[in-house]
C-alpha cells in the first residue's frame, strides 16, 4: 500500500476527493489520501491533485511504488512496476544459486532487482537500462552497479559474459499495434521505448535471447515477461537461441514468464 498518513487540511482533502472524482478517479478517496500524505501542505496537494487529474499515475505524482515488499523510488517518465512482475521476482528468487549472479536488464527503475535484493542479499546484482532518467533513478534505488547502455552493450563484458546465473529482462512487449488501446496513464505518462516491442511485442525480447547464451553461466537462466498470446513464439525463440524453454503461468497476477535455461 502507498502511505496514507494524512498530512494535510480536511478541507483540502475534500477538494482533491471532488476533484479526482471530476477527472474520473474510481478510488479518488484513497488516492486524496495518499497524494495528501505526499504533500507539504493544502497547496501542495492541489497541485498533486491537478498532475492526477490530467492522468499522470499515482506513483510518478508521489514519487514512489511499493512493489513486493520494497519502496521504489520514481521519476516522471519512469515505467513504473506492474504489480504481476512479482512473478519475475519469485522465479528469479527461486533460481538464484547462492551468491548468484543476477542481472536486471531493462531495469527501469530497478524495482526488480530491488525486490530480488530484499529477499536475497547474497546475490551480486547488475542492473541496466538505455533510457538515461531510467538509469539515474535506479542509482538512487540501489546500491549496487547500475549500467547504461543497449541491452548486453551495457554491461561489463570481462567480468560478466559467460557468469550470469539469472538474467532478468523484463524488456517492452507490448505490440505496436496495441500501444493505442493502452491505458492513457501508460499511454501518455511512460516512453513508448518502455513498451512497444515491435510489430508482435517480441523484438527486444528476440535480441535477447540471441545474446543470453553467451552470458548465460552454465544452468543459468533468462526469465522474461510475457503475454500469454506470446507464449508459442517466445518458446520457440529461446529454442532456437539453444536454450530449454518452457513458460509459468500464474492466474492470480495474470502473468506470464518464459524461461529459457542454458543446459549446454
Ligand atoms: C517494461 S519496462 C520494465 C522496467 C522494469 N524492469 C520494471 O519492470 O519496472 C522496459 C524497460 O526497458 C528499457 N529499454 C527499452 N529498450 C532497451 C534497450 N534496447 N536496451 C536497454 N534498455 C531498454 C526501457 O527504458 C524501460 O525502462
Amino acid at each position: 500500500m502507498l502511505r496514507t498518513d494524512v498530512t494535510a487540511g480536511q478541507s483540502a482533502i475534500t477538494e482533491a476527493v471532488r476533484r479526482l472524482r471530476a477527472a474520473g478517479c474510481v478510488f479518488a478517496e484513497d488516492e486524496a489520501a495518499v497524494l495528501a500524505a505526499a504533500a507539504q501542505d493544502d497547496q501542495a496537494l492541489a497541485e498533486l491533485v491537478g498532475r492526477r487529474a490530467l492522468g499522470e499515475p499515482l506513483e510518478q505524482v508521489v514519487g514512489y511504488a511499493d512493489f513486493c515488499g520494497v519502496t521504489v523510488r520514481l521519476r516522471p517518465g519512469v515505467f513504473v512496476p506492474r504489480v504481476r512482475s512479482e512473478l519475475l521476482v519469485r522465479l528469479s528468487v527461486a533460481s538464484a544459486p547462492a551468491d548468484a549472479v543476477v542481472v536486471d536488464l531493462c531495469c527501469g527503475s530497478g524495482a526488480l532487482g530491488m525486490a530480488v535484493r530484499h529477499r536475497r542479499t547474497d546475490v551480486d546484482l547488475h542492473s541496466a537500462d538505455l533510457d538515461p532518467i531510467a538509469v539515474r533513478t535506479a542509482r538512487e534505488n540501489l546500491h549496487t552497479p547500475v549500467h547504461q547502455g543497449n541491452l548486453f552493450d551495457a554491461l561489463p563484458a570481462a567480468t560478466l559474459r559467460g557468469r550470469i546465473d539469472v538474467l532478468i529482462a523484463n524488456v517492452p512487449y507490448v505490440a505496436t499495434r496495441h500501444i493505442p488501446l493502452l491505458p492513457a496513464e501508460a499511454r501518455d505518462h511512460e516512453p513508448h521505448t518502455a513498451l512497444d516491442g515491435g510489430p508482435d511485442g517480441l523484438d527486444v525480447f528476440r535480441a535477447v535471447a540471441a545474446e543470453a547464451p553467451r552470458w548465460l553461466a552454465p544452468g543459468g537462466v533468462l526469465l522474461s515477461e510475457i503475454t500469454e498470446a506470446q507464449a508459442t513464439a517466445a518458446a520457440e525463440t529461446v529454442q532456437a537461441a539453444g536454450l530449454d524453454g518452457d513458460v509459468i503461468s500464474d492466474d492470480d497476477l495474470e502473468a506470464h514468464v518464459i524461461r529459457g535455461r542454458r543446459t549446454r
